[in-house]
């Protein structure tokens, strides 16, 4: 515990789930998304002497430094996001005189549940509070967003801070990625989330996820558009001249987005069965067409289409490892969950981690 630091969270944020529309957001395409009941939750003071001082609580772990000097440290990760925030506020021309943080968080890291992009948001949400300013929800998108370019190395889309800002409770977050438009759905009472560890760290950084999107922006290129988001699925699935490995990263791309609108209108009219199908569908997808899944997030799958009461299930983020999203019916989540981890234990050949959670927020 650093000292004197208040005892009231001076910035907080939940994670997110993508719960459809996989690597659509850096496609301007369309998300269905939500947040988790986790918290990460910043307590911040300010200093006048430009020093800073971070403290990540549950790593028992502290950083020490100034604001004169806010170049990545990707050794120190968690600190380097808070650097890389400083550093988006810094040249958004936010005057800021130095301060101390520390950082509590429920969320598991690596699981696939954008901690970064809660500690960013959190962090940002800290910062205001305390110098009094206030900003867009885009503009704090981006601050997040070019923390993970420029300090992590990860080309990601919007999808993880702006999901997280607009995370509503009881209510699935629909993103449209090219319109920038956000609206809530109301998430029925009848269906709810069981989200899976496959005990594999995801690693963005190393190189897979940057290597998608670059497949999609030529996928884009050599179709003459601006992005996948111009292009219906019925269109595409004529364009045969493409490489075999770009189109069918397009294929999921443009796929997911049409998935998404379909699973929008399903939603509002309470069609539960229908919305797990297209989960199921997503994650074929992902494992054929992006190949950004792995054995034991498809074992995951697999086991839960066994269970009673499953509905859909898919991996969730990025990929090549992380978590998968069960979507079950409410009342039959005791059964559900006993033949799943069953199953899933036997199949991984080790115990799994898992959490039942309906959609939260924390604004
Ligand atoms: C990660 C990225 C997001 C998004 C998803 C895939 O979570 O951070 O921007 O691209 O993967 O949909």
């Amino acid at each position: 515990m650093m000292r004197n630091m208040p005892t009231k969270p001076t910035g907080t944020a939940t994670g997110r789930l993508e719960v459809l529309g996989n690597h659509t957001d850096y496609n301007q395409g369309l998300v269905l998304a939500m947040g988790v009941g986790f918290t990460l939750e910043v307590l911040g003071k300010k200093r006048s002497d430009g020093q800073l001082l971070l403290h990540a609580k549950d790593l028992n772990q502290s950083w020490e430094g100034s604001l004169d000097d806010l170049s990545p440290r990707p050794q120190v990760s968690w600190a380097n996001y808070i650097l890389g925030v400083l550093q988006g506020l810094k040249d958004r021309g936010v005057p800021l005189s130095g301060l101390e943080l520390e950082i509590s968080s429920q969320l598991p890291m690596g699981a696939g549940l954008s901690s970064s992009a809660a500690l960013t948001v959190a962090t940002q949400r800290c910062l205001q509070n305390l110098w009094g300013f206030s900003m867009p929800a885009l503009e704090m998108a981006k601050i997040s967003q070019e923390a993970e370019h420029r300090y992590a190395g990860v080309k990601c889309g919007l999808l993880d801070p702006t999901a997280i800002l607009h995370a509503k409770k009881n209510h699935l977050v629909l993103l449209d990625f090219h319109s920038l438009e956000v609206q809530t759905i109301p998430f029925p009472k009848e269906a709810v989330f069981v989200v899976a560890s496959c005990g594999e760290k995801h690693a963005l950084v190393d190189g897979e996820y940057n290597e998608r999107r670059q497949s999609c922006e030529e996928a884009a290129q050599l179709l003459g558009i601006r992005s996948l988001r111009e292009i219906g699925l019925s269109e595409l699935e004529k364009k045969n001249e493409l490489p075999d490995l770009i189109y069918r990263r397009a294929l999921h791309v443009v796929g997911e987005t049409d998935r998404v609108g379909k699973a929008s209108s399903l939603l509002q009219k309470g069609d539960m069965e229908g919305f797990g199908k297209l989960l199921d569908e997503s994650h074929e997808s992902s494992r054929i067409n992006f190949e950004n899944s792995i054995p034991a997030l498809d074992q995951l799958c697999e086991s839960s289409k066994i269970s009673p009461g499953h509905l859909g299930a898919r991996l969730s983020g990025g990929g090549f490892g992380g978590s998968t999203l069960h979507l079950i019916q409410a009342d039959q989540q005791t059964e559900f969950v006993s033949t799943f981890q069953k199953e899933a234990e036997r199949r991984l050949g080790h115990s799994i981690e898992f959490f039942v959670t309906r959609p939260s927020g924390t604004s």
